[in-house]
């Protein structure tokens, strides 16, 4: 469905996991961005129904890239820079107001 186009930006990658799957990335990606390049279209689920969700904008306006990362929640995907060693993770209804996962 995605995919990036390799020969504008060459470069280092970088290591991160979602759900606990180790993944790679171009540095410079954003969290939305590298998700989506590994496949993951779905990085959250609704708070009422459940429903799966993605990044969709790309540009910090929709919101349905909300992850977890570094087990803080309701991160925008597609605003955030992907770091070396980052635990992203599916974000799971509404955050709670002082979630911190560990
Ligand atoms: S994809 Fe729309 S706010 Fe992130």
């Amino acid at each position: 469905m995605f995919r990036p186009i390799a020969e504008t930006r060459p470069g280092p990658s970088l290591g991160f996991t979602f759900d606990g799957r180790a993944m790679t990335a171009r540095a410079g990606d954003t969290v939305a961005a590298a998700l989506l390049a590994n496949g993951v279209a779905a990085c959250r689920q609704t708070p009422v129904s459940g429903a799966a969700r993605g990044p969709y904008c790309m540009m910090g306006v929709c919101f349905e890239c909300l992850v977890v990362i570094d087990g803080i929640g309701n991160r925008q995907g597609c605003l955030v820079p992907l770091r070396e060693g980052m635990r992203i993770e599916t974000q799971a209804g509404r955050r709670q107001p002082d979630e911190v996962r560990s």
